[in-house]
């Protein structure tokens, strides 16, 4: 059965694999694209967005969405890390496509009401289009299939601060309300992100094999991958997005722990997510009468590697 998914994106070089590697996956059907601001400027997501929607084999519409996080001020854009451009600084010549006159929170909430129980909604940046969306319309907790993001660190460190990831410090308020909310939630956090590593090796051979697409993904990974080699000293870049549509696309490959999560909103822990494992009781309220939530703790990096080299190396035929 065909998983239909919204992917809500701040692309971001990561992003870009994530999206081509749904794209290319027959167990998902993307029917929209939402953008945030994150990696970059919402604007330059939303036309990063609509370069990458080119490269489906299917018609993938874009919506704009929210540029400023909900209560907080903007975080600077990582230009460091994704380019100026969000991809690489590598000036691909932008879509002559437009996004949808209707922003993203609206399209979220009417795909979601219009198609009860049906819909993933798959978070790939700052969590404030779902957050916007939660406060516009609470019924959708109850009519979505379910919410994977990706974002947290429970056991790891983080990335922008020794506790918080980049999606969740940038809007820790609407993070706290996607994970506190009432709807079957999965958070593919650095735990496991962190631990699946793509080298130029990898994306010279993905181009090789499938140029329409991996000529982008190439060009745009060399920056990135760069980064984590002079930054942190590893041969290769963290697929944090890949590895989190690898989830829809096979579960198995992840193992997971229950229970509440509470994230962080103000002073030097901010954009911390906090887990508590199902069932225990703490003294110090906030985890109490919150649902259960899903958190990855483990992966088999490898067969998420294998899986994200095999579906960006063939393309589907566009036929
Ligand atoms: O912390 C990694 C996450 O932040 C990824 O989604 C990356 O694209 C950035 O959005
Ligand atoms: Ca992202």
């Amino acid at each position: 059965m065909t998983k239909k998914i919204i992917i809500d994106t701040d692309p971001g070089v990561d992003d870009a694999l994530a999206i081509m590697l749904a794209f290319n996956s027959p167990e998902l059907n993307v029917i929209g694209l939402t953008t945030v601001f994150g990696n970059v400027a919402v604007e330059r997501s939303t036309a990063n967005a609509l370069i990458l929607s080119e490269f489906a084999s299917y018609p993938v519409p874009v919506y704009q969405g929210q540029g400023t996080p909900m209560q907080r001020d903007t975080p600077n854009y990582p230009d460091f890390v994704h380019g100026a451009d969000g991809f690489g600084n590598i000036d691909w010549p932008a879509s002559d496509k437009q996004a949808e006159s209707q922003n993203a929170v609206d399209f979220i909430i009417q795909q979601v009401r219009a198609n009860p129980g049906q819909i993933s909604l798959v978070a790939l940046g700052p969590l404030t289009n779902l957050g916007k969306a939660l406060e516009q319309a609470p019924d959708i907790a109850g009519l979505v299939e379910e919410v994977v993001i990706m974002g947290g660190a429970v056991h790891t460190s983080g990335n922008v601060s020794p506790v918080a990831e980049a999606n969740i410090i940038g809007d820790p308020h609407a993070a706290d309300k996607v994970m506190t909310a009432r709807w079957p939630l999965v958070m593919v956090g650095l735990d496991v992100t962190s631990q699946v590593l793509l080298s130029k090796e990898h994306t010279a051979a993905i181009a090789e094999a499938n140029p329409r697409q991996g000529e982008l993904l190439y060009r745009a990974c060399d920056f990135y991958i760069d980064y984590y080699r002079d930054e942190l000293g590893i041969p290769g870049c963290m697929v944090h997005d890949p590895s989190t549509i690898a989830y829809l696309i096979d579960s198995s490959l992840f193992e997971i722990l229950s229970g509440p999560i509470r994230v962080a909103t103000d002073g030097l822990a901010m954009g911390q997510t906090i887990f508590a494992p199902a069932g225990r009781r703490y003294p110090y309220p906030g985890w109490e009468n919150k649902p259960n939530q899903q958190v990855c703790f483990k992966v088999d990096k490898q067969r998420v590697l294998d899986l994200l080299i095999d579906r960006l190396s063939h393309p589907p035929s566009l036929d």
